[in-house]
């Protein structure tokens, strides 16, 4: 049995993201939890012919059955943006929403492999984390923060710069997933030598913002949801591929604490310094993290990236464990 429980599977992320991921063999069941709504996504969805159960649960007191035995667990559940407020803005109501979230999944699924998409994720990561410390069921390797819309909108724009085919572009994008935290790593893209400075730096802006282009065009009704649902569908199937079906050689760029492997962990912080949580190149494998990869080589406007990305990624990472570690006790 494969389940994959989704977590605000009614809302605006939840809904495409269940969608795309009932069109997955790998998956049996798809349980779909929300505190309201869900049994009618869960009776629409359970229409389609795919392979997977789909069962719906509404509210806390359904949610040890939603999470029981989930093999994954995707997090897309809170509120999103409206205009002019970062992803930091939702901490408050979000924060509190992923530790209930995270409490279960450590109670009743505490091997799975936890995808978090709820903003601010360089905080609600930690927040994961610490939870599962306290249960004392805490793995690194199998806590992710879904960074891949970053990954799918640079191949977008860089593409459309260089005129190269979007979907087979990968673009590296690096530490974190507010603002000046998404370090897209241009230079390593073929290509992309032509591009001037000017260039660069707007395409390097037009990547780390691209989130607010959203939400401005959008005008109050939300940030990203479909394309969100397209990048957490593809990074959760590819959890799975590398970890039910053994796969190998499937690397995502994911937001991990970097004990999720020591070796690698040494060699980003030869780059970045030292800092816990960071989204790097990640090699998958049947146990969630199988390598952190090298960052690699960094231009001179890259390593300034940098330096304005570290201060601060590491006040939100403080920020979330703080929520926990200082909190009342769960
Ligand atoms: C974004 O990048 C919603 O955080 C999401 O648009």
């Amino acid at each position: 049995m494969v389940k994959v429980t989704v977590c605000g599977a009614a809302g605006g992320i939840g809904q495409p993201l269940s969608l795309l991921l009932k069109q997955s063999d790998l998956i049996t069941h798809l349980s779909l939890y929300d505190i309201v709504n869900t049994p009618g996504v869960a009776a629409d969805l359970s229409h389609i012919n795919t392979k997977s159960k789909v069962t719906g649960h509404v509210g806390a007191a359904q949610l040890e059955e939603a999470i029981k035995d989930s093999a994954v667990v995707v997090i897309p559940a809170g509120v999103p943006r409206k205009p002019g407020m970062t992803r930091d803005d939702l901490f408050k109501i979000n924060a509190g929403i992923v530790r209930d979230l995270a409490v279960a999944a450590a109670k009743f699924a505490p091997k799975a492999f936890m995808c978090i998409i709820s903003n601010p994720v360089n905080s609600t990561v930690p927040i994961v984390t610490e939870v599962f410390k306290q249960f004392n069921v805490y793995d690194p390797k199998r806590i992710f923060g879904v960074t891949t819309l970053d990954i799918v909108r640079a191949s977008t724009f860089v593409s459309e710069l260089i005129g190269a085919e979007a979907s087979s572009l990968r673009v590296p994008v690096v530490g974190g997933h507010s603002g000046v935290t998404i370090l897209p790593l241009l230079s390593q893209v073929a290509g992309t030598d032509k591009l001037t400075q000017e260039q660069l730096e707007k395409v390097t802006n037009r990547i780390q913002f691209g989130g607010d282009e959203v939400v401005k065009a959008k005008d109050g009704a939300g940030s990203a949801t479909l394309s969100m649902a397209f990048a957490g569908a593809r990074f959760a199937l590819n959890v799975l591929e590398a970890s039910v079906k053994g796969t190998s050689n499937i690397v995502e760029c994911t937001y991990v604490h970097l004990d999720a492997d020591q070796a690698g962990a040494k060699e980003t912080k030869s780059v970045v310094g030292d800092i816990d949580y960071f989204s790097v190149p990640v090699e998958l494998g049947p146990n969630g993290v199988q390598k952190i990869l090298p960052i690699g080589q960094l231009s001179a406007y890259e390593k300034k990236l940098f330096d304005a990305a570290i201060p601060e990624l590491k006040g939100n990472i403080t920020k979330g464990s703080a929520f926990i570690t200082e909190g009342a006790k769960l």
